[in-house]
């Protein structure tokens, strides 16, 4: 298990080396805080697993798209997985160069396609035989071939959250697993496009690695079936979805035991292996940081009203996540306190946690709401226009304001009246 960046150290939580007291101090509240060495440590946990075997590890941008972070992938040799041309535009800005990026993605369009095609990546995820004909065209017009995968719906079920599980027929991701063979057959007419890779993504927040597994065995009977056709399968992407424990009590494969248990599958099979992980890089790395603003009892229930809300962090309210909430100053002598803890939206559904028996904090201190380093900032909203929260990069006893806290200004500057 990779160790959390995220201590108290003499009853102070830290990130790293540095307090996270101090940091709000320097970036007010809400704000999220990441751990630079945590993302690292993660990524390199997943590129020493595979070894030797030829491997691309793509971070799934879509889980925190902050330029730090994608710079600080790129240089440690990272590759990504997009699903917009705006994040292929963020992963160049970062510096990464096109070479290592997938686009992947039930409804790109034509101005996404070429954007990519021009700007070389490396290949497309489909799904859909449309998107095939519509690839190779613009292919054609530019001169260039475009290397594809089709991805499979291996039909195995992530046994995950059913908003998050993509894997199973009745989801709109992916190919049927029965069908995909012809469909492949019947692609290589299209001349503009190099038929070399196979993909799947079965789902997100898997605590158990067994579905991965089985769809990796089907992927891989897959490729046998294709080569034994003429389709020279070299690519395998099995995506991301390796879960992260969001409670105490839940425990999530390791990321050196997942990828060796898949490694030896593929061992032999003559295939570069490709994972699309994103939130078993980010989440434990992150946090959002709160303050209390006010306790308020409405006959028997407590409720604890902090200035992060709904719009900074989603996933309690979407998906009924659990995060834990801790108080960055401890002091057990101040006990607890079942409360519904919910942010200054004007919406029911604004909680970051209900019912929760966590530390009797006051107005004025600070919260941490954990493990929201994946699907946070990324899915924040301007709701109640209210300005999106300032992004705090760590590393050591050293921080950086990544993303400045958005202004009043900045709530008005793409408007006119
Ligand atoms: N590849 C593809 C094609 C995907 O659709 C996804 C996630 C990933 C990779 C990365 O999966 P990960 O390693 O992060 O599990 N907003 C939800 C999660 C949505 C995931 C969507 N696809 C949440 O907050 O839980």
């Amino acid at each position: 298990m990779l160790e959390t960046p995220f201590t108290y150290r003499d009853n102070i939580y830290h990130v790293e080396d540095a307090p996270l007291d101090d940091i709000a101090k320097k970036a007010g509240t809400p704000c999220y805080v990441y751990s630079a060495n945590a993302i690292l440590s993660r990524y390199k946990a997943y590129d020493r697993a595979f070894g030797n075997l030829p491997h691309r590890v793509c971070y799934a941008v879509k889980a925190n798209h902050n330029l730090a972070i994608l710079s600080m992938l790129a240089r440690a040799g990272a590759g990504f997985d997009i699903v917009s041309g705006g994040e292929l535009y963020k992963v160049l800005r970062a510096g990464a160069g096109p070479a290592n990026v997938v686009f992947s993605g039930v409804g790109k369009t034509a101005a996404e396609v070429e954007y990519a095609l021009e700007q070389g990546i490396h290949s497309f995820n489909c799904e859909s035989e449309a998107e095939l004909a519509l690839i190779d065209a613009l292919a054609g017009r530019l001169g260039k071939k475009a290397r594809i995968a089709l991805r499979v719906n291996p039909d195995v079920d992530a046994e995950t959250h059913p908003y998050i599980s993509t894997g199973l027929k009745e989801h709109k991701f992916g190919i049927d697993i029965q069908e995909v063979e012809e469909i492949y057959q019947r692609a290589r007419w299209h001349s503009n496009l190099i038929l070399d890779s196979v993909s799947c993504h079965i789902g997100s927040q898997l605590l158990n690695p067994e579905p991965l597994v089985a769809a990796l065995d089907r992927m891989l009977s897959l490729i046998g079936r294709l080569r034994a056709k003429g389709i020279a399968i070299e690519y395998l992407d099995l995506g991301g979805g390796l879960g992260v424990p969001y409670r105490p009590t839940e425990n999530a494969p390791s990321i050196a035991d997942y990828i060796t248990r898949i490694r030896n599958k593929v061992e032999g099979r003559n295939v570069t292996l490709m994972v699309e992980p994103g939130r078993s890089l980010v989440a434990e790395a992150g946090i959002l940081l709160s303050r209390v603003l006010y306790r308020k009892k409405n006959g028997n229930k407590e409720f604890i009203i902090v200035d992060a809300a709904m719009n900074d962090l989603i996933r309690p309210a979407l998906y009924r996540a659990h995060h834990e909430i801790l108080p960055v100053k401890r002091d057990p002598s101040r006990g607890t306190v079942t409360a519904d803890v919910v942010g200054p939206v004007c919406e029911s559904g604004d909680f970051l946690a209900k019912d929760r028996e966590i530390a009797n904090v006051f107005p004025g201190d600070l919260v941490a709401i954990c493990t929201a380093g994946a699907y946070g900032a990324v899915l924040s909203s301007n709701y109640n226009a209210r300005t999106r929260a300032a992004e705090v990069m760590a590393a050591g006893n050293g921080f950086r304001i990544v993303r400045r806290r958005e202004s009043y200004e900045d709530l008005v500057r793409l408007e006119k009246v």
